[in-house]
C-alpha cells in the first residue's frame, strides 16, 4: 500500500502498526519540541557544493575506529523497549543488524537481557548502553555482565540525570504494557515499581538513572571495563575535551534526539566545534535526525567517525521486524553512496568540510 522508497515512507505505516502511546513515546522529544524540529532544519540548511570529474566507479563506504572495521558508517542507537514496537523485540532488530551488517547498540531499557539476545542471534555486533544505577555494585555487575555476554563496547550516556519533560509522551499516559520489563533490571528493586517514566516517584528525578553521577565515576567506570568506554550525550567542546583527558575511548554528540533538554542546539551544528576540540585524539560518533544518506554525508563531512540512527529503525522494525531494520539501513546506505559518487568522494576519508556550505553564514 506504502511506496517504501525513502527512509520517511516508513513513518505512517509504523504509527499504524503501534498503539498510540508507543507512537507518542517514540515520536515525541521534550518541550516544545524546538530542538526536535531543528536536529532536521539544522540539516536541511547545509548545502553540499559537490565536485565534478572525479573517479568515482568504485565507492567504498567502509570506517575503522576503535580497532575495528566497519562496512559502513551507520550503527543502531540504543533505543528502549522494543516489545513496545514488535512482538519478538530486540532479537528481531539484532537479526536485522546482522543482515545489515551494523553494530547494535542495546539499551539498559532494552525488554530483553543482552544474553538473551545473545544466545538468539550469535552473530550479531552488540554494544550496550549504560543507564549508570544509584548503587555502584549494581552498576560494576552490569558492566561484567555485559562482557561477558560479548558486548564489544560500552556506551555510557551521559545526558541524563533526570528525564526531559516529555509532553506527549505524558499526555498519552506512557508506561510499559504488562508482560514488559526492564530485563537487564531485573534485580534493581525500583525497576520493579516504575512503569512509567513519571517523575513522581521522587520530584524531578527517575529512579533508574543517576543524577549525582560527575567525571569521577567516569574515572572510576574506565578502570572497571575492559572493553572500549564511549560517552553518548556530548555537546560542549569543553566537555568533549575533559572526555579525551579524563582518558574514554570515544564520544557521541547527541541530545538523546532531543527528548531532555529543549531549546538545546542541534547536534549537527555542534559537531564541528566538538570534532576540532577533540582533534583526532578518539572517534567521534553522531546521532540526531539523520534521515538521508546527504545528512549521513554531512555529518562524515563535518568531522564524525560514524553514526547511529535511532527512530527510523523502530519504524523498520514495527513494518516488518529484522527485514524492516535491515531496509532502513540499506535505504540510508544506498542514498549514501549516491550522494558519496555526485560528491566526486569514493571514500569515507575523502569525506571533507569544502563539501560543506553554510548560505546562512
Ligand atoms: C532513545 N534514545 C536513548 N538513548 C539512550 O542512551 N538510551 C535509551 O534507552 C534511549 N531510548 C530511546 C528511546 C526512544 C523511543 C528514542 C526515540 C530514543 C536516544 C537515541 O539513542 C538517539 O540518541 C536518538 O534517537 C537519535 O536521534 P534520532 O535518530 O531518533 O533522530
Ligand atoms: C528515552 C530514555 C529511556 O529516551 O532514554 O526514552
Amino acid at each position: 500500500m506504502y511506496p517504501t522508497l525513502q527512509v520517511n515512507d516508513f513513518a505512517a505505516p509504523a504509527r499504524e502498526r503501534m498503539t498510540a502511546m508507543a507512537w507518542e513515546y517514540l515520536d515525541s522529544g521534550a518541550g516544545d519540541e524546538l530542538t526536535l524540529a531543528e536536529n532536521r532544519q539544522a540539516f536541511d540548511r547545509i548545502q553540499l557544493l559537490p565536485n565534478v570529474l572525479r573517479d568515482v566507479s568504485q565507492i567504498d563506504t567502509s570506517v575503522s575506529f576503535l580497532e575495528q572495521r566497519y562496512a559502513h558508517p551507520i550503527l543502531l542507537a540504543p533505543v528502549a523497549y522494543h516489545k513496545l514496537f514488535h512482538p519478538q523485540g530486540e532479537i528481531e532488530t539484532a537479526q536485522g543488524a546482522v543482515w545489515a551488517d551494523a553494530t547494535y547498540c542495546v539499551s539498559t531499557m532494552a525488554n530483553l537481557t543482552i544474553e538473551e539476545i545473545a544466545k538468539e542471534v550469535p552473530e550479531a555486533r552488540l554494544w550496550y548502553q549504560l543507564y549508570v544505577q544509584r548503587d555502584r555494585e549494581c552498576t560494576k555487575e552490569l558492566i561484567a555482565r555485559v562482557e561477558r555476554a560479548g558486548a564489544k563496547a560500552l556506551i555510557i550516556t551521559v545526558d541524563t540525570p533526570v528525564l526531559g519533560n516529555r509532553v506527549r509522551e505524558t499526555r498519552a499516559g506512557f508506561a510499559l504494557p504488562a508482560g514488559l520489563e526492564r530485563a537487564m533490571l531485573r534485580d534493581v528493586p525500583e525497576a520493579q515499581k516504575v512503569t512509567g517514566h513519571g517523575t513522581d516517584l521522587d520530584g524531578i528525578y527517575y529512579p533508574l538513572v543517576n543524577p549525582a553521577m560527575t567525571w569521577k565515576d567516569i574515572e572510576w567506570m574506565l578502570g572497571v571495563a575492559k572493553i572500549p568506554v564511549l560517552l553518548k550525550g556530548i555537546l560542549h567542546p569543553k566537555d568533549a575535551e575533559q572526555a579525551v583527558h579524563v582518558g574514554v575511548h570515544g564520544l557521541i554528540v547527541s541530545n538523546h534526539g532531543a527528548r531532555n533538554l529543549d531549546t538545546a542546539p542541534a547536534t549537527i551544528e555542534m559537531l564541528p566545534e566538538v570534532a576540532h576540540a577533540v582533534d583526532d585524539r578518539i572517534p567521534v560518533l553522531f546521532d540526531g535526525g539523520i534521515r538521508r544518506g546527504t545528512d549521513i554525508l554531512k555529518a562524515l563531512a563535518a568531522g564524525a567517525t560514524a553514526v547511529l540512527i535511532g527512530r527510523p529503525y523502530i519504524w523498520g522494525l514495527t513494518v516488518s521486524g529484522a527485514a524492516g531494520v535491515n531496509r532502513i539501513v540499506d535505504l540510508l546506505l544506498t542514498e549514501l553512496k549516491i550522494a558519496m559518487a555526485l560528491c566526486g568522494r569514493p571514500n569515507i576519508p575523502a569525506l571533507d568540510r569544502s563539501l560543506l556550505r553554510h548560505p546562512s553564514r
